[in-house]
Protein backbone atom coordinates (compact mmCIF):
# COMPACT_ATOMS: atom_id res chain seq x y z
CA UNK A 1 0.00 0.00 0.00
CA UNK A 2 0.84 3.49 -0.33
CA UNK A 3 1.08 5.45 2.49
CA UNK A 4 2.55 9.01 3.48
CA UNK A 5 4.55 9.81 6.09
CA UNK A 6 1.41 11.29 7.93
CA UNK A 7 -0.62 8.03 7.69
CA UNK A 8 -2.71 9.13 4.47
CA UNK A 9 -3.26 5.75 2.03
CA UNK A 10 -3.48 6.58 -1.51
CA UNK A 11 -5.22 4.45 -3.04
CA UNK A 12 -7.07 7.05 -6.27
CA UNK A 13 -4.65 7.99 -9.07
CA UNK A 14 -5.92 10.51 -11.37
CA UNK A 15 -4.39 10.14 -14.54
CA UNK A 16 -4.31 12.73 -17.27
CA UNK A 17 -4.22 11.19 -20.77
CA UNK A 18 -3.16 14.22 -22.93
CA UNK A 19 -2.40 17.96 -22.24
CA UNK A 20 -4.05 18.86 -25.54
CA UNK A 21 -7.95 19.72 -24.98
CA UNK A 22 -10.76 21.48 -27.55
CA UNK A 23 -11.91 23.93 -25.32
CA UNK A 24 -10.27 27.22 -23.88
CA UNK A 25 -11.36 27.45 -20.69
CA UNK A 26 -10.20 30.68 -19.23
CA UNK A 27 -9.91 29.58 -15.82
CA UNK A 28 -7.72 26.84 -17.21
CA UNK A 29 -5.60 27.74 -19.83
CA UNK A 30 -4.55 31.20 -21.47
CA UNK A 31 -6.18 31.93 -25.02
CA UNK A 32 -2.96 30.64 -26.53
CA UNK A 33 -3.03 27.55 -25.41
CA UNK A 34 -0.14 25.86 -24.01
CA UNK A 35 3.00 24.51 -24.94
CA UNK A 36 2.74 21.19 -25.62
CA UNK A 37 5.55 18.62 -24.29
CA UNK A 38 7.27 16.52 -27.66
CA UNK A 39 5.37 13.82 -28.24
CA UNK A 40 8.28 11.67 -27.77
CA UNK A 41 7.88 12.35 -23.71
CA UNK A 42 4.48 11.52 -23.50
CA UNK A 43 3.66 8.46 -22.79
CA UNK A 44 2.41 6.27 -25.43
CA UNK A 45 -0.16 3.39 -24.86
CA UNK A 46 2.00 0.52 -23.37
CA UNK A 47 4.23 2.90 -21.09
CA UNK A 48 0.33 4.26 -19.91
CA UNK A 49 -0.68 1.20 -18.78
CA UNK A 50 2.67 -0.09 -17.66
CA UNK A 51 2.80 2.75 -15.36
CA UNK A 52 -0.61 2.85 -14.22
CA UNK A 53 -0.23 -1.22 -13.58
CA UNK A 54 2.15 -0.45 -11.12
CA UNK A 55 0.13 1.75 -9.35
CA UNK A 56 -2.38 -1.10 -9.49
CA UNK A 57 -0.12 -3.16 -7.64
CA UNK A 58 0.58 -0.77 -5.29
CA UNK A 59 -2.70 -0.74 -4.10
CA UNK A 60 -4.59 1.77 -6.79
CA UNK A 61 -8.29 0.85 -7.02
CA UNK A 62 -9.71 3.95 -8.21
CA UNK A 63 -8.36 5.72 -11.65
CA UNK A 64 -9.99 8.35 -12.58
CA UNK A 65 -9.36 9.46 -16.88
CA UNK A 66 -8.89 13.41 -17.05
CA UNK A 67 -6.57 15.80 -19.69
CA UNK A 68 -6.68 18.28 -21.13
CA UNK A 69 -9.72 16.87 -22.73
CA UNK A 70 -9.10 12.63 -21.99
CA UNK A 71 -11.32 12.00 -24.74
CA UNK A 72 -9.21 14.08 -27.61
CA UNK A 73 -6.20 11.45 -27.32
CA UNK A 74 -6.31 9.07 -30.04
CA UNK A 75 -6.16 5.99 -28.11
CA UNK A 76 -8.45 6.79 -25.71
CA UNK A 77 -11.03 4.42 -26.50
CA UNK A 78 -8.16 1.14 -26.22
CA UNK A 79 -7.12 2.75 -22.90
CA UNK A 80 -10.42 2.78 -21.70
CA UNK A 81 -11.23 -0.75 -22.96
CA UNK A 82 -8.06 -2.00 -21.36
CA UNK A 83 -8.29 -0.08 -18.31
CA UNK A 84 -11.57 -1.55 -18.45
CA UNK A 85 -10.28 -5.13 -17.35
CA UNK A 86 -8.25 -3.97 -14.94
CA UNK A 87 -9.50 -4.28 -10.76
CA UNK A 88 -10.43 -0.76 -10.06
CA UNK A 89 -13.47 1.56 -10.39
CA UNK A 90 -13.12 3.66 -13.58
CA UNK A 91 -14.04 7.14 -13.74
CA UNK A 92 -13.66 9.77 -16.22
CA UNK A 93 -13.65 13.95 -16.39
CA UNK A 94 -14.62 15.54 -19.54
CA UNK A 95 -15.62 18.71 -21.19
CA UNK A 96 -18.86 16.61 -22.39
CA UNK A 97 -18.24 17.79 -26.23
CA UNK A 98 -17.68 14.44 -27.77
CA UNK A 99 -19.32 12.17 -25.36
CA UNK A 100 -21.44 10.76 -28.03
CA UNK A 101 -18.66 9.26 -29.47
CA UNK A 102 -17.70 7.23 -27.03
CA UNK A 103 -20.54 6.39 -25.06
CA UNK A 104 -20.76 3.06 -26.11
CA UNK A 105 -17.48 2.44 -25.29
CA UNK A 106 -17.77 3.88 -21.45
CA UNK A 107 -20.83 1.35 -21.47
CA UNK A 108 -18.88 -2.12 -23.01
CA UNK A 109 -15.58 -0.87 -20.49
CA UNK A 110 -17.91 -0.64 -17.49
CA UNK A 111 -16.97 2.93 -16.28
CA UNK A 112 -19.76 4.69 -14.54
CA UNK A 113 -18.64 7.79 -13.38
CA UNK A 114 -18.82 10.58 -15.41
CA UNK A 115 -18.15 14.20 -14.52
CA UNK A 116 -18.38 16.87 -17.08
CA UNK A 117 -17.62 19.91 -16.85
CA UNK A 118 -20.03 23.15 -17.55
CA UNK A 119 -20.02 26.36 -15.92
CA UNK A 120 -22.74 28.03 -17.35
CA UNK A 121 -26.40 27.27 -18.80
CA UNK A 122 -26.15 30.69 -21.14
CA UNK A 123 -24.79 29.76 -24.91
CA UNK A 124 -23.16 32.94 -25.30
CA UNK A 125 -21.18 32.83 -21.75
CA UNK A 126 -20.48 29.72 -22.59
CA UNK A 127 -18.18 30.42 -25.44
CA UNK A 128 -16.91 33.41 -23.56
CA UNK A 129 -15.76 31.29 -20.71
CA UNK A 130 -14.39 28.50 -23.52
CA UNK A 131 -14.06 29.89 -26.18
CA UNK A 132 -15.16 27.95 -27.90
CA UNK A 133 -18.64 27.13 -29.12
CA UNK A 134 -20.40 23.43 -28.24
CA UNK A 135 -23.23 24.77 -25.55
CA UNK A 136 -26.19 22.33 -27.09
CA UNK A 137 -23.70 19.24 -27.79
CA UNK A 138 -22.56 19.25 -24.48
CA UNK A 139 -25.78 19.60 -22.84
CA UNK A 140 -27.55 17.32 -24.99
CA UNK A 141 -24.55 14.90 -23.94
CA UNK A 142 -25.38 15.32 -20.70
CA UNK A 143 -28.46 13.90 -21.01
CA UNK A 144 -28.01 11.18 -22.82
CA UNK A 145 -25.38 10.06 -19.97
CA UNK A 146 -28.21 9.97 -17.66
CA UNK A 147 -30.94 8.64 -19.89
CA UNK A 148 -28.01 5.91 -20.69
CA UNK A 149 -27.65 4.80 -16.75
CA UNK A 150 -24.13 7.29 -15.91
CA UNK A 151 -23.61 8.64 -12.55
CA UNK A 152 -23.24 11.90 -13.73
CA UNK A 153 -21.81 14.84 -12.05
CA UNK A 154 -21.79 18.69 -12.99
CA UNK A 155 -18.65 20.68 -12.30
CA UNK A 156 -19.48 24.41 -12.48
CA UNK A 157 -16.14 26.59 -11.30
CA UNK A 158 -17.88 29.73 -9.81
CA UNK A 159 -15.96 32.88 -10.76
CA UNK A 160 -17.30 36.16 -9.80
CA UNK A 161 -18.50 38.43 -12.22
CA UNK A 162 -18.77 35.16 -14.60
CA UNK A 163 -21.51 33.21 -13.33
CA UNK A 164 -21.77 33.52 -9.88
CA UNK A 165 -25.78 35.13 -10.51
CA UNK A 166 -26.53 31.85 -11.68
CA UNK A 167 -25.60 29.72 -9.11
CA UNK A 168 -29.34 28.80 -7.46
CA UNK A 169 -30.38 28.09 -11.44
CA UNK A 170 -28.12 25.71 -11.65
CA UNK A 171 -29.17 23.72 -8.77
CA UNK A 172 -32.52 23.54 -10.95
CA UNK A 173 -30.93 21.32 -13.19
CA UNK A 174 -30.37 18.27 -10.40
CA UNK A 175 -34.40 18.51 -9.72
CA UNK A 176 -35.55 16.26 -12.56
CA UNK A 177 -32.08 14.71 -13.37
CA UNK A 178 -31.00 12.30 -10.84
CA UNK A 179 -27.50 14.26 -11.13
CA UNK A 180 -24.88 15.83 -8.71
CA UNK A 181 -24.51 19.55 -9.48
CA UNK A 182 -21.04 20.18 -8.24
CA UNK A 183 -19.67 23.95 -7.06
CA UNK A 184 -16.29 24.65 -7.23
CA UNK A 185 -13.99 27.29 -6.04
CA UNK A 186 -11.84 28.98 -8.75
CA UNK A 187 -8.31 28.19 -7.92
CA UNK A 188 -5.27 29.30 -9.09
CA UNK A 189 -3.23 28.43 -11.69
CA UNK A 190 -0.26 28.98 -14.10
CA UNK A 191 -2.32 31.12 -16.95
CA UNK A 192 -5.85 31.80 -15.47
CA UNK A 193 -5.41 35.35 -13.67
CA UNK A 194 -6.54 33.95 -10.66
CA UNK A 195 -7.30 37.03 -7.84
CA UNK A 196 -9.38 36.69 -4.61
CA UNK A 197 -11.77 39.20 -5.57
CA UNK A 198 -12.63 36.42 -8.49
CA UNK A 199 -13.05 33.38 -6.02
CA UNK A 200 -16.77 32.85 -4.56
CA UNK A 201 -16.05 31.15 -1.09
CA UNK A 202 -17.84 27.95 0.01
CA UNK A 203 -20.09 29.99 2.05
CA UNK A 204 -21.12 32.47 -0.04
CA UNK A 205 -21.75 29.87 -2.55
CA UNK A 206 -24.52 28.30 -0.15
CA UNK A 207 -25.80 31.61 0.98
CA UNK A 208 -26.60 31.65 -2.48
CA UNK A 209 -28.39 28.63 -2.75
CA UNK A 210 -29.95 29.18 0.50
CA UNK A 211 -32.18 31.89 -0.63
CA UNK A 212 -33.83 30.06 -3.55
CA UNK A 213 -33.37 26.18 -1.50
CA UNK A 214 -33.42 24.55 2.02
CA UNK A 215 -29.72 22.83 2.04
CA UNK A 216 -30.17 19.61 3.79
CA UNK A 217 -26.77 18.70 5.08
CA UNK A 218 -26.00 15.01 3.01
CA UNK A 219 -23.78 12.22 3.24
CA UNK A 220 -20.25 12.26 2.12
CA UNK A 221 -18.00 9.14 0.94
CA UNK A 222 -14.81 9.14 3.11
CA UNK A 223 -12.09 10.80 0.65
CA UNK A 224 -14.48 13.11 -0.60
CA UNK A 225 -13.64 17.06 -1.43
CA UNK A 226 -17.26 17.27 -2.10
CA UNK A 227 -19.67 18.21 0.43
CA UNK A 228 -22.94 16.97 -0.32
CA UNK A 229 -26.52 18.56 0.32
CA UNK A 230 -30.37 17.19 -0.60
CA UNK A 231 -33.12 19.70 -1.48
CA UNK A 232 -36.67 18.32 -1.27
CA UNK A 233 -38.37 17.08 -4.07
CA UNK A 234 -34.93 17.05 -6.07
CA UNK A 235 -34.49 13.96 -7.89
CA UNK A 236 -30.29 14.92 -7.98
CA UNK A 237 -27.85 16.66 -5.04
CA UNK A 238 -25.60 19.44 -4.55
CA UNK A 239 -22.15 19.21 -4.11
CA UNK A 240 -19.50 22.09 -2.65
CA UNK A 241 -15.83 21.42 -3.59
CA UNK A 242 -13.99 24.03 -1.21
CA UNK A 243 -10.81 23.67 -2.37
CA UNK A 244 -9.79 27.17 -1.11
CA UNK A 245 -11.31 28.20 1.98
CA UNK A 246 -11.89 25.11 3.75
CA UNK A 247 -9.28 22.73 3.53
CA UNK A 248 -9.56 18.77 2.98
CA UNK A 249 -6.02 18.19 2.29
CA UNK A 250 -5.93 15.63 5.84
CA UNK A 251 -8.31 12.56 4.21
CA UNK A 252 -6.25 13.26 0.63
CA UNK A 253 -5.91 10.06 -1.02
CA UNK A 254 -4.86 10.97 -4.05
CA UNK A 255 -1.92 10.61 -6.55
CA UNK A 256 -1.40 12.69 -10.07
CA UNK A 257 0.16 11.17 -13.37
CA UNK A 258 0.36 13.31 -15.85
CA UNK A 259 0.43 12.73 -19.74
CA UNK A 260 4.56 12.80 -19.90
CA UNK A 261 4.72 10.26 -17.23
CA UNK A 262 5.34 12.91 -14.27
CA UNK A 263 3.49 12.29 -10.88
CA UNK A 264 2.77 14.60 -8.39
CA UNK A 265 1.86 14.19 -4.87
CA UNK A 266 -0.55 17.39 -4.46
CA UNK A 267 -2.49 19.31 -7.03
CA UNK A 268 -0.82 22.73 -5.25
CA UNK A 269 3.20 21.36 -5.23
CA UNK A 270 5.33 22.41 -7.94
CA UNK A 271 7.62 19.24 -7.58
CA UNK A 272 7.08 16.63 -9.93
CA UNK A 273 8.67 13.30 -10.36
CA UNK A 274 9.23 11.56 -14.16
CA UNK A 275 8.67 8.29 -14.31
CA UNK A 276 8.33 7.62 -17.82
CA UNK A 277 12.38 8.26 -18.23
CA UNK A 278 13.28 5.69 -15.52
CA UNK A 279 10.63 3.02 -17.25
CA UNK A 280 12.55 3.14 -20.81
CA UNK A 281 16.05 3.03 -18.63
CA UNK A 282 14.81 -0.38 -17.25
CA UNK A 283 14.92 1.00 -13.60
CA UNK A 284 12.25 -0.43 -11.14
CA UNK A 285 9.07 2.29 -10.98
CA UNK A 286 7.72 0.84 -7.29
CA UNK A 287 10.75 2.47 -5.23
CA UNK A 288 10.20 5.96 -6.90
CA UNK A 289 6.98 5.66 -6.27
CA UNK A 290 6.78 4.81 -2.79
CA UNK A 291 9.32 7.26 -2.08
CA UNK A 292 7.32 10.24 -3.75
CA UNK A 293 4.13 9.51 -1.83
CA UNK A 294 5.75 9.07 1.44
CA UNK A 295 7.09 12.57 1.49
CA UNK A 296 3.71 14.51 0.56
CA UNK A 297 3.31 17.29 2.44
CA UNK A 298 0.66 17.61 5.22
CA UNK A 299 -1.57 20.47 3.46
CA UNK A 300 -1.39 22.24 0.45
CA UNK A 301 2.14 21.08 -0.66
CA UNK A 302 3.03 23.48 2.53
CA UNK A 303 2.63 26.88 0.90
CA UNK A 304 0.33 29.57 2.73
CA UNK A 305 0.50 31.75 -0.09
CA UNK A 306 -1.05 29.73 -3.05
CA UNK A 307 -1.64 32.47 -5.58
CA UNK A 308 2.23 33.24 -5.30
CA UNK A 309 3.51 29.58 -6.47
CA UNK A 310 4.76 28.64 -10.10
CA UNK A 311 2.68 25.85 -10.84
CA UNK A 312 1.38 24.44 -13.75
CA UNK A 313 -1.46 25.39 -15.89
CA UNK A 314 -4.58 23.67 -14.88
CA UNK A 315 -4.76 21.62 -18.11
CA UNK A 316 -1.29 19.60 -18.03
CA UNK A 317 -2.87 18.37 -14.10
CA UNK A 318 -6.49 17.53 -15.27
CA UNK A 319 -8.02 18.55 -11.80
N1 LIG B 1 -10.31 26.26 -10.44
C1 LIG B 1 -11.19 25.30 -10.10
N2 LIG B 1 -11.47 24.23 -10.88
C2 LIG B 1 -10.86 24.16 -12.05
N3 LIG B 1 -10.94 23.23 -13.04
C3 LIG B 1 -10.10 23.61 -14.01
N4 LIG B 1 -9.45 24.76 -13.70
C4 LIG B 1 -9.92 25.12 -12.47
C5 LIG B 1 -9.66 26.22 -11.61
N5 LIG B 1 -8.80 27.18 -11.92
C6 LIG B 1 -11.81 22.06 -12.98
C7 LIG B 1 -12.88 22.09 -14.03
C8 LIG B 1 -12.90 20.72 -14.58
C9 LIG B 1 -11.81 19.97 -13.88
C10 LIG B 1 -10.97 19.21 -14.84
O1 LIG B 1 -11.03 20.92 -13.22
O2 LIG B 1 -14.13 22.30 -13.48
O3 LIG B 1 -14.14 20.09 -14.33
FE1 LIG C 1 -10.14 22.05 -21.51
FE2 LIG C 1 -11.11 21.33 -19.16
FE3 LIG C 1 -9.22 23.14 -19.29
FE4 LIG C 1 -11.66 23.73 -20.16
S1 LIG C 1 -11.08 23.21 -18.05
S2 LIG C 1 -9.72 24.18 -21.22
S3 LIG C 1 -12.32 21.84 -20.99
S4 LIG C 1 -8.99 21.06 -19.85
Amino acid sequence: MLKDKHGRIHNYLRVSLTERCNFRCTYCMPEEGIDLTPKSHICTYEELLQIIDTFIDLGVNKIRLTGGEPLVRKDADHILHELGKRPVELAITTNGLIVDRFIDVFESCGLKNVNVSLDTMDPDKFTLITRRSGFDRVLENIYTLVERGFNTKINMVVMRGMNEEEIADFATLAKDLPIIIRYIEFMPFDGNRWNYEKMVPADEIRDRLSERYTLIRGEDAPHDTTKHYNIDGFKGQIGVISSMSEQFCGSCNRIRLLANGSIKNCLFSPDETNLLQPLRNGEELEPIIKEVIYHKKAKHAGMFNLSNQKNRTMTTIGG
